[in-house]
């Protein structure tokens, strides 16, 4: 998970996002009428604006601004995930019009398929700032204390990996969701001092690819809760085509269709396939993107034609052949591909089980017959000592 790049969420071009980066401190009583008057979000994005402005030519600015310019701002450009989509924006209308804050919302499912941007677009539609950290951010109850206390009424605070939560730090949350107050202890032995302190009404948004890890008290105080799920590859390339027109790069119908159908489901991959067609494209050929030019592109990224990559196909390759297609415990699996099981978990295996090539036993993982027709081998006879050929 690209924690390193969080801060990048930070600024807006057109400086009409709110978005504040929970590390800032947040502008306390004391702080907010500064001279400037600007908030801790605003200077944040000044911040990064300027720097934006000043290195244009870094690679890791210009792959920033390339991620950000993607992200959909709006319900109406967020592709695919209709219900959720639908029941989020009511939700959304009803509080404002009520003028009250959203109710807590929690967003899961595999890496890469718009949870973070959800939050943000939910942030802007409620015309609040987005407060964002993530689960291992937030390792003291003292962060989180300063953190809640420090929000606004009607803030978002978006809490990224939420699972990754400490127990101390979960526990804070519950009166803080439930209540908007926070109790704790202050000083020790007989001088130890309970104190409880009230919040301002706001909206926790926790996303996670691990809804399952959460505890159940704190998945109960969740009033929304959705699921998003892999993309059908004609959203897939709708949402090519969207990212080529904001990118520049001139791509027909059937060049979108070939990189969305080998994008395992997910928008993050198909922006990111994208931008390697275009390199591609670009060196090779004249810059226009048909299906030809993607296909070949892609096989030199090492996407195959169901787009799995060398992970998955290491994955379903041991499964198959050194476990003869299972069952095989996780942890075996992980430590046969020296890789980390995690992993292999959030990001291999939810593709693999979507599209029928593995199952989930009480014994262990198994390799389906499809999933061994796609390698080129034969259930049964391809063993650690068998005959067949891998792709
Ligand atoms: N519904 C969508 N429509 C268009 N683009 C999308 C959509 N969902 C995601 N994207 C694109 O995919 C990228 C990844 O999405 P996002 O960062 O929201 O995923 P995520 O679910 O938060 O992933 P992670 O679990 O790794 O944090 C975004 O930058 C955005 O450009
Ligand atoms: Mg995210």
């Amino acid at each position: 998970m690209a924690s390193g790049t969080k801060k990048q969420e930070k600024a807006d071009e057109n400086g009409r996002e709110r978005i504040v980066q929970a590390t800032t401190p947040a502008p306390g009583p004391e702080n907010s009428g500064d001279d400037a008057g600007m908030t801790a979000g605003e200077q944040a994005q000044e911040e990064r604006a300027r720097q934006l402005a000043e290195n244009p030519a870094d690679p890791v600015v210009a792959e920033e601004r390339m991620a950000r310019d993607l992200r959909p701002r709006h319900f109406r450009d967020y592709v695919g995930q209709k219900a959720v989509v639908d029941s989020i924006s009511i939700a959304v209308l009803a509080a404002r019009k009520r003028g009250d804050t959203l109710d807590h919302a929690l967003f899961h499912g595999p890496p890469g398929l718009g949870k973070t941007t959800i939050a943000h677009i939910i942030a802007r539609e409620l015309d609040s700032t987005l407060v964002h950290t993530s689960g291992p951010a937030l390792e003291r109850p003292a962060d989180v204390v300063g953190l809640l206390s420090n929000l606004k009424t009607g803030d978002v605070l978006f809490i990224d990996e939420i699972h990754r939560l400490s127990h101390a730090v979960e526990e804070y949350l519950y009166s803080a969701m439930e209540d908007f107050r926070i109790d704790f202890m202050t000083g020790s032995g007989a001088f130890a001092k309970s104190i409880n302190l009230p919040l301002q009404p706001f909206t926790l948004i926790g996303s996670t690819t691990r809804a399952g890890m959460l505890s159940a008290p704190l998945r109960e105080r969740f009033g929304l809760s959705y699921h998003l799920d892999f993309y059908s590859t004609e959203e897939l390339t709708q949402i090519v085509t969207r990212s080529a027109g904001i990118l520049d790069v001139d791509i027909d119908s059937e060049g979108a269709f070939e990189i969305a159908r080998r994008s395992r489901g997910t928008p993050r991959i198909s922006n990111r396939l994208l931008r390697r067609v275009r390199d591609y494209a670009e060196v090779r050929h004249t810059g226009a993107v048909d299906k030809s030019v993607a296909s070949e592109a892609l096989g030199i990224e090492g996407v195959d034609s169901l787009g799995l990559d060398r992970l998955d196909r290491l994955y379903l390759t041991t499964l198959s052949k050194n476990y003869q297609g299972g069952p095989a415990g996780i942890q075996a699996l992980a430590a046969t591909i020296n890789e980390d099981q995690q992993t292999l978990e959030d990001v291999v295996e939810p593709f693999l089980l979507k599209i029928g090539f593995i199952v989930r036993t009480p014994q262990g993982r198994r390799t389906t017959p499809e999933g061994f027709e796609h390698l080129g081998l034969q259930p049964g006879l391809d063993g650690p000592a068998g005959q067949g050929t891998l792709l």
